[in-house]
């Protein structure tokens, strides 16, 4: 089977190849191996292989926060899987053809909807629903506001706000963005520059903003924060500009603003199985009804790894890049 591996950290593309590995044996015990459909490459996972991610990783490593697959075999006491059973996996290392993992990290999900959707069900549609839902209570009408709001995320905080009738306001950095994202529910979408809180307030008419969610750190955030009322919260979650985010002294003293950080692989590992599945089955669930869907640019064999990784680098890309290791899907 074929497998993504990277020796060193460094550029992506330049550290990382498809290899050729012997094939998992049968599992054991509570083993369950899968046949890998689709996996996307997100940020995190560039991060990662930069060494730039949360924990330094150990060597050879195989990258891939996410992706979905059909169960192949399971092991003598595995109860709630079944050969033929698509699941992501909460685990990571999924940059690859065959994956061998435990029951406990995977979880079901229908294999009536879409299979690059599925792939991308895992990170960041929780990421945007947790980060709407558990910092500030938003009541229907509430503006919330953005900046990356074409990256994933953004685009599912979108749709959900829109779900929820919270009212959004997002940050993009080109104008050929305004209208896509105003067809998927975007209230207000702004191209960043100067003046930004005076052109949000003129576009809010002044609404308060208690909400801003940001992706990028550094000198933004201060930016972003000018847009919220008064006691309003700043959740980071993202490191996109490599900056430290900034907030000021009368922002967070005389003006009462939080900065504070949301970090799925932590919100997942505090949650109780039932809860992370029931989570995931309302995310599919909206992911079949057309409430949720991600664009895709592009997908690439296992074997174009390398131009995967250069592609799902750059700036100004229309969607996503995945890799459908096993073939093409449907
Ligand atoms: N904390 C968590 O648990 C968590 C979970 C999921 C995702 N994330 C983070 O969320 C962010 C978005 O992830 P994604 O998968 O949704 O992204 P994505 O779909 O791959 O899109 C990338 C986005 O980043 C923007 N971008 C890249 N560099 C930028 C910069 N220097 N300044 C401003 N914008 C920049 C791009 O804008 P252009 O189109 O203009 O190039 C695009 O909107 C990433 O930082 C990721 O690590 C964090």
């Amino acid at each position: 089977m074929k497998i993504v591996q990277f020796n060193a950290t460094g550029l992506p593309q330049a550290v990382c190849d498809c290899v050729e590995r012997d094939d998992p044996p049968a599992p054991a015990g509570n083993g369950v191996t899968i046949r890998i459909e689709a996996f996307p490459i997100n940020p995190a996972d560039l991060l990662m292989i930069e060494g730039r991610y949360a924990a330094l990783p150990e060597f050879p490593a195989t990258p891939g926060a996410e992706g979905c697959g059909r169960v192949t075999a399971v092991g003598p006491d595995v109860t709630d899987v079944r050969v033929g059973d698509r699941v992501i996996m909460l685990d990571r290392e999924n940059f690859c053809q065959v994956k061998q993992t435990t029951a406990d990290q995977v979880v079901k999900v229908p294999d009536d909807i879409d299979v690059l959707q599925t792939a991308m069900l895992k990170v960041n549609p929780p990421t945007a629903l947790m980060m709407l839902r558990d910092f500030v209570h938003l009541a229907p009408g509430d503006w919330v506001i953005q900046n990356a709001a074409n990256s994933a995320v953004g685009d599912n905080l979108i749709r959900l706000a829109k779900a929820a009738d919270h009212r959004t306001v997002n940050i993009v950095r080109r104008e050929s963005l305004i209208e896509p994202l105003k067809a998927i529910g975007a209230d207000v979408v702004i191209v960043d520059g100067d003046d930004l809180a005076a052109r949000v307030a003129a576009e809010t008419g002044g609404g308060a903003i208690r909400l801003g969610i940001d992706a990028i750190g550094g000198d933004m955030v201060r930016r972003m924060a000018d847009c919220l009322a008064d006691g309003g919260t700043m959740v980071n979650y993202g490191l996109l500009s490599g900056a430290p985010c900034v907030m000021t002294s009368h922002q967070l003293v005389f003006r009462g603003l939080t900065l504070t950080g949301f970090w799925l692989a932590a919100a997942l590992r505090a949650m109780a199985r039932p809860d992370l599945e029931t989570l995931y089955g309302d995310l599919a669930g909206r992911i079949r009804d057309g409430a949720l869907h991600v664009p895709v640019e592009r997908t690439y064999a296992i074997e174009d790894i390398k131009a995967a990784l250069e592609h799902a680098g750059r700036e100004g890309r229309e969607g996503k890049i995945l890799v459908t290791p096993n073939g093409p899907v449907t």
